[in-house]
């Protein structure tokens, strides 16, 4: 008698236990509240919000990679720095005043003056590859097209601490660009129209954010040359999150809401695709 009561309380804490963890990873989809005009020759690799309506971007594509000051109301571009031709833009992050980028296949950063985009400096890093950047005032984060998320010393690059991405047991390739938004990473993961939450701490995807009407509403309006999402911006002051995507013709403010729904295998697999191991 007793332990069939063992057996069944047991059973009762592991259902329970298993129904918590299925339920933890909260789905979110979005609202837009507000489109802006985006350059629809950026091929966005980087975004960042800097207070006075103002963005900065980083573009990449080999001769067009640039960083650019623009105006968020009207898209109008205040100040341009062209990269050179044979540079690749990515990430780029807002730590001080200054501007701090990674690159494609490249293990070299550049640091710019966040009035003029005068570039004062380059770094050497020590992921396997330049993608996504953010940071929480103190560390550089960091995305190399891998499940790894770096934590970066900002004064001499070395890495602090790496965690690997993972949704429940699964690692999330391809973490694109990064923002850092109340004690959370957020990442655009490649060819996927979904925002992976993560924590720092440990690498753990909290919840996701799932926004593919944004690419395809795009597309059915005609915007055929569309590239990926990708591009996530943080209004710390009025709490707005801004998102757009490469050669996108928009930048959007967005509202996040929660959705009951679990997410099934077939979204889990759109968010999370699996490693190519070889690809071109
Ligand atoms: C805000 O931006 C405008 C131009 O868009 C500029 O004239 C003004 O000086 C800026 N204010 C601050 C506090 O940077
Ligand atoms: C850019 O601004 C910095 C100060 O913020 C200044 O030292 C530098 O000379 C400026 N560069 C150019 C090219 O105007």
């Amino acid at each position: 008698m007793v332990s069939v009561l063992v057996v069944f309380v047991v059973s009762l804490v592991w259902i329970f236990s298993v129904s918590n963890d299925v339920v933890a990873t909260q789905i979110y989809t979005i609202d837009v509240v507000n489109e802006y005009h985006h350059d629809p020759g950026a091929f966005s690799q980087g975004l960042i919000y800097a207070g006075n309506d103002t963005l900065y971007e980083s573009t990449g594509l080999y001769k067009k990679s640039s960083v650019r000051k623009v105006h968020l109301q009207t898209g109008k571009i205040e100040v341009f720095h062209k990269m050179g031709d044979s540079w690749f833009g990515e990430g780029m992050t807002l730590l001080g005043d200054r501007l701090f980028q990674v690159t494609w296949l490249n293990k070299k950063g550049y640091i710019y003056d966040q009035n003029n985009l005068s570039q004062i400096g380059s770094f050497q890093h020590q992921m396997k590859d330049g993608w996504g950047l953010a940071t929480d005032g103190k560390v550089l984060f960091g995305s190399d097209g891998t499940s790894s998320l770096y934590a970066i010393n900002p004064v001499n690059f070395e890495v602090i601490k790496r965690v690997t991405v993972k949704y429940e047991d699964r690692e999330v390739h391809y973490l694109n660009e990064l923002e850092y938004i109340n004690g959370e990473v957020w990442a655009n993961v490649w060819v996927t129209d979904c925002i992976a939450r993560i924590s720092p701490k440990d690498g753990r995807v909290l919840s996701w954010v799932f926004l593919p009407q944004l690419r395809q509403h795009l597309l059915t309006s005609g915007h055929t040359k569309i590239d990926v999402l990708n591009g996530i911006a943080w209004d710390e002051e009025n709490k707005r999150i801004f998102v757009t995507g490469k050669l996108w013709p928009k930048l959007y403010e967005i509202k996040l809401r929660p959705i009951t729904e679990q997410l099934n295998k077939n979204t889990m697999d759109m968010c999370s695709p699996p490693k190519i191991i070889h690809r071109m």
